[in-house]
């Protein structure tokens, strides 16, 4: 990956204008920028995970988050059962994480060879726009995929904390592919094996700093997140997060003691388009730092990708080729992100 700068560090001098390597053109405001949508930013549906545990109201909750599954590819998940404590330390790591002194922080700094540690994602050419925003990207299961130059480099107690979190992370995401798989009718089997037995994790936090041309940047460009299902934690309750619906830019408002949950593209393949992986970017404004932590889950790189066989019939033809989980991901994360064109090349045309 290409050597980026930390935008924090950018935004801590007086700036009225940001340098051109943030600054997005007319042309690709007028792509991004389509429109902004409050009042839809009410009707995001809200998913009680008490109520899909509970015998009683189990179905009737299913059959919502199969809605806000097919329809919005996106949903606020409450009462989710994870320990507060977690979340509160978790929450608290992280601030102090970015407020790492920049000595402590160039240890941890992506380097050509590898995309884990601080810096930006998708970089793929010294001439593409960047950013408004530093990340810490690592991957955190399996156990043997763990970056041995940075874990054992985290701050304690930081890295424990993580631990704990990831761990919570991964019991939830599993109980929710469940439910999903239970709602499309997939074979719990299969589920197992591709996301239990052999899941993959991997954790992006990220931090937004103030931005002197909030209405000239970005956070994060527009994209559908690669994997199974996103667990988002909104840190600090700042607004930026907007998903795609209808043509519309819908913002996600920050709601207390709740998960945002998205699907990405490995469960629209895998649900052969039943289920939608969403766009969805992160603005920035001039006021505010904005801090979140994306958790990432899906199955092993090593293993293929393709419609649920239960799910492929004459009248459902698969919409997309069966391909390596390695290929798809190479793919992803070597390009700029936009749109989701990343999924043309697996895509069938039906007549
Ligand atoms: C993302 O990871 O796609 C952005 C999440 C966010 O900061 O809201
Ligand atoms: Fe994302």
């Amino acid at each position: 990956s290409l050597l980026v700068p930390s935008v924090k560090d950018l935004a801590k001098q007086p700036l009225s204008r940001i340098p051109e390597r943030y600054l997005r053109t007319d042309v690709e405001l007028q792509l991004t920028n389509i429109k902004c949508c409050s009042s839809l930013s009410k009707q995001v549906p809200i998913i009680d995970m008490s109520k899909l545990s509970s015998v009683d109201s189990h179905d009737s909750e299913l059959q919502n988050l199969d809605i806000a599954c097919k329809q919005w590819g996106f949903f606020q998940l409450m009462n989710h059962g994870v320990k507060a404590s977690v979340i509160e330390d978790m929450k608290k790591g992280v601030e102090e994480l970015f407020n790492l002194p920049k000595e402590e922080k160039n240890k941890l700094w992506q380097t050509p060879e590898d995309r884990e540690g601080f810096g930006q994602q998708f970089v793929a050419s010294q001439n593409q726009k960047l950013d408004w925003a530093d990340m810490f990207l690592l991957v955190t299961f399996p156990q043997e995929a763990r970056n041995s130059h940075l874990f054992p480099n985290i701050p304690l107690p930081f890295r424990d904390n993580l631990e704990a979190y990831c761990l919570e992370m991964r019991n939830l995401s599993i109980k929710i592919i469940e439910f999903m798989a239970e709602a499309l009718n997939i074979e719990a089997n299969e589920i197992r094996k591709l996301f239990e037995e052999k899941g993959r994790q991997a954790m992006r936090m990220n931090y937004y700093p103030p931005c002197p041309q909030p209405h000239k940047a970005m956070g994060i460009n527009p994209h559908s997140d690669i994997g199974a299902l996103t667990i988002l934690l909104q840190v600090n309750e700042v607004e930026g997060l907007q998903i795609k619906k209808d043509g519309l830019w819908v913002p996600i408002a920050p709601m207390p003691n709740a998960f945002v949950i998205n699907l990405g593209d490995v469960l629209e393949i895998l649900s052969n388009g039943i289920y939608k992986s969403v766009e969805h970017r992160a603005t920035v404004n001039s006021e505010k730092e904005r801090i979140s932590i994306a958790t990432f889950h899906s199955a092993m790189l090593d293993g293929n990708i393709g419609p649920s066989p239960s799910l492929v019939t004459p009248q459902t033809p698969p919409l997309f080729k069966t391909i390596g989980l390695f290929e798809l991901y190479e793919r992803y994360l070597s390009q700029e992100v936009g749109g989701k064109s990343h999924l043309d090349f697996i895509r069938i045309q039906n007549e």
